[in-house]
């Protein structure tokens, strides 16, 4: 029985969560490896809406959700999640829910960093979430990191705190922001602890029992291919490495024990942020897009930029993402649109290339090269098989399909749960 891994394809937001929360109903863990509440997972089940930033998407199921080393972990954003699930009627406790011992903290002084120095970069800001997710994968590299597990050690919790005050402090005033007091800060953590240490445990050790026992586990990827590290469109990207490589260090596993990598794209392409962006739409066609698929972002509220389907930054990311299939969702809200365009390629500065080049000049000055399509005139919402499709819309996918080169294995159709199309069961061999 495969393990599933499943990341984003382009820049975030591709219904990833509703993809998790679907999958879920077939596997007996699910667990974040990466990223940390930049994070914004919509999960529509009946008439509910959950949002879910921290917490794997599986809770929603009653599955076990386990928070891997790899993520960066705000402690108040995680109760305060934990509180606002509880009151929707799904219970986090001890019992669904572990936490990587060695899990680093973000803590206040990270989004109070992350602000003052998007606020001092000006017009050349990242647009980041402002959640202080830079900063603390920074301390962690740094080896200065607040560790899930120094909140049982107090001692080492002090002498931690003023080494890493000692740089923050520092750094906030000399960017005219206010320092933070070391007091303040270990009785604030000393106070939550408790709650926070509940959780904790060496997670590996039981994904290490559970893959032995045949268990079926869920890799709940955040971010996207293009928002990579290494991969995105640097330097405009988020800090951490989120192809389905990091699951296996993200959480203390074997790399074969990933399994198979789906990769989440939407049937069109959005971001939230600022870079590069070569098929966003500037006119009536982007509007009617960002308005239908209710293009704003989950943790910012910020409107999503929206443009056409980038088949050659699929393919990249297909390619450096490991990704051997895809899910492709909101297809629905290309319904009715009478033709279509696809990003095939790119011209920069009168050369033309199959791939985004890495050098930001080059990124910015890429004009799509565009195929066009016809579109179709039938309702595609809440589609649940692969009959009730109109034409166009399969010829719209087997394009998709050959020009990234890989397979839709799953096809979604709504915000919806079960509003959703198998072609073939991820989970099998
Ligand atoms: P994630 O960050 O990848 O989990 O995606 P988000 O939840 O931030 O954004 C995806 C949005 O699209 C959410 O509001 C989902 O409810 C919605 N959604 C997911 N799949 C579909 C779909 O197939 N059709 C439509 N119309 N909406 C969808
Ligand atoms: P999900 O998991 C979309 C973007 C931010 C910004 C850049 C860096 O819901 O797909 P950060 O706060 O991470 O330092 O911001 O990354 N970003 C996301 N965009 N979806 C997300 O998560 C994102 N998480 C971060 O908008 O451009
Ligand atoms: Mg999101």
């Amino acid at each position: 029985m495969a393990n599933v891994a499943v990341i984003g394809a382009q820049w975030g937001d591709e219904g990833k969560g509703k993809v998790v929360d679907w999958l879920a109903s077939r596997a007996d863990i699910v667990v974040r490896f990466q990223g940390g509440h930049n994070a914004g997972h919509t999960l529509v089940v009946g008439n509910q809406t959950y949002k879910l930033s921290l917490l794997p998407s599986g809770v929603v199921r009653g599955k076990l959700g386990i928070i891997g080393n790899g993520v960066v972990l705000d402690p108040q954003a995680l109760l305060d999640e934990i509180a606002r699930l509880g009151a929707q009627g799904v219970a986090v406790t001890p019992r669904n829910l572990r936490i990587a011992e060695n899990v680093p903290l973000i803590l206040p002084l990270h989004p109070a960093l992350d602000r003052a120095r998007e606020a001092a970069r000006g017009a050349a800001k990242i647009g980041t979430t402002g959640r202080g997710i830079g900063p603390a994968y920074e301390d962690k590299v740094a080896r200065r990191a607040i560790r899930l597990c120094d909140l049982a050690e107090p001692e080492t919790l002090s002498a931690k705190l003023d080494e890493l005050l000692r740089h923050h402090n520092t750094l906030l005033q000399g960017l005219g922001a206010e320092p933070f007091s070391k007091e303040t800060l270990l009785a604030e953590l000393l106070d939550l602890a408790p709650r926070l240490l509940a959780y904790a445990e060496p997670v590996w050790q039981r994904l290490d029992r559970a893959r032995r026992e045949g268990a079926r586990i869920l890799f709940e990827g955040a971010q996207a291919v293009m928002l990579d590290i290494d991969h995105g469109t640097y330097p405009f990207v988020t800090s951490s490495s989120t192809v389905a490589g990091n699951a296996a260090a993200g959480s203390g596993i074997a790399p074969s024990a990933i399994g198979r990598v789906l990769g989440i794209a939407k049937a069109y392409t959005t971001r939230v942020g600022a870079g590069p962006f070569p098929t966003e739409l500037h006119d009536e066609t982007g509007r009617l897009i960002g308005e239908r698929g209710r293009e704003f972002g989950t943790v910012t509220g910020r409107p999503r930029r929206c443009g056409w389907f980038d088949a050659a930054l699929v393919r990249q990311a297909v390619k450096v993402g490991g990704i051997e299939a895809l899910v492709l969702t909101k297809l629905d809200v290309l319904d009715g649109l009478p033709e279509l365009k696809i990003g095939v390629g790119y011209e920069i500065a009168g050369r033309r290339f199959d791939h985004l080049p890495a050098a930001p000049g080059a990124q910015a000055a890429a004009q799509p090269i565009y195929e066009t399509i016809e579109g179709w005139q039938g309702s595609t919402r809440g589609a649940r098989s692969w009959a009730d499709l109109p034409a166009a819309a399969i010829k719209y996918i087997r394009r998709i399909e050959e020009l990234v080169e890989a397979p839709v294995m799953v096809l979604s159709t709504s915000p919806e749960r079960d509003d959703t199309i198998v072609m073939r069961d991820p989970f099998a061999d």
